[in-house]
């Protein structure tokens, strides 16, 4: 049987002023499905991102997440019904700890009656993050913030998970121990993945499917060996970033 559509973005645009940040950008996620999104900076990931979570009003086109046209729906909306994100520039509450800081929002996002602090245990050790948990968001590492953010965006419930470049800044090392963790969580609860990255190389190792954005649209969409001999994204890429694909 195949899946259900998780997130379906039809024929999006925006500008900003006279800029054309998105133009005619469609495509599909499965559910369970860990899709990748790159493109070089300046491509409208980020704006996409922004569109797709509700913060930002889309110019044209259609948003809809599991079957339902969430277009028009304000950002906690879309939120509280599974659609979760975070934030290329890590947002934390810097006076509050690690634990605090994923309390906040298990405590806003989870339904009536259930146990935030049992979800924030929970978070913590599924992230690996239980030994910090008292930290303060200075005192540990920015990979540890990464996980932070990732355990806040999907603190009560969460259907789709958007990353947007949760790996860049970090070491090769940390970057494999974030993605083994990622899968770990999309295996385990069945969560749907969209990962931003500008790095071709970090995405390919990790997902079955990649969607290139380059200069704000769509260029191509398919799984990352094809993706990586098309001439087009070669040619986006300069060559040079294309063949770290390989
Ligand atoms: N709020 C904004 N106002 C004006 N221009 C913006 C705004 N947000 C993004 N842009 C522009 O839109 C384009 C796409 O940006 P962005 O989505 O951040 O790209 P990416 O995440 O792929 O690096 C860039 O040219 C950027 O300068
Ligand atoms: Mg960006």
């Amino acid at each position: 049987m195949t899946a259900a559509v998780a997130l379906e973005v039809s024929n999006v645009a925006r500008h900003f002023g006279g800029l054309v940040a998105l133009r005619d950008v469609s495509f599909k996620v499965r559910e369970g499905e860990v899709m990748g999104l790159i493109g070089p900076n300046g491509a409208g990931k980020s704006t996409l991102f922004e569109i797709i979570s509700g913060n930002l009003a889309p110019s044209g086109g259609q948003v809809s997440f599991f079957g339902r046209d969430c277009t028009t729906d304000p950002a906690h909306v879309r939120r509280r019904a599974g659609l979760c994100r975070t934030f290329q520039k890590v947002r934390l509450f810097e006076s509050m700890s690690v634990s605090e800081n994923i309390a906040v929002s298990a405590r806003q996002c989870l339904p009536p009656g259930h146990d935030w602090r049992a979800e924030v245990v929970s978070i913590l050790a599924r992230l690996r993050l239980s030994g910090q948990a008292d930290r303060m968001p200075s005192e540990i590492t920015l990979a540890d913030r990464k996980k932070v953010e990732i355990g806040r965006a999907i603190a009560g419930f969460c259907r789709v998970l958007m990353l947007d470049e949760s790996l860049s800044g970090l070491t090769h090392e940390e970057a494999e121990e974030l993605i083994g963790e990622i899968l770990a969580l999309n295996r385990d609860t069945g969560i749907t993945v969209i990962v931003v990255e500008h790095v071709l190389s970090v995405l390919a190792a990790m997902v079955k499917r990649l969607v290139v954005l380059h200069n704000a649209t769509v260029i191509a969409d398919g799984a990352p060996g094809e993706v990586a001999h098309d001439p087009v994204v070669i040619e986006a890429y300069l060559g040079t970033k294309a063949n770290a694909l390989r």
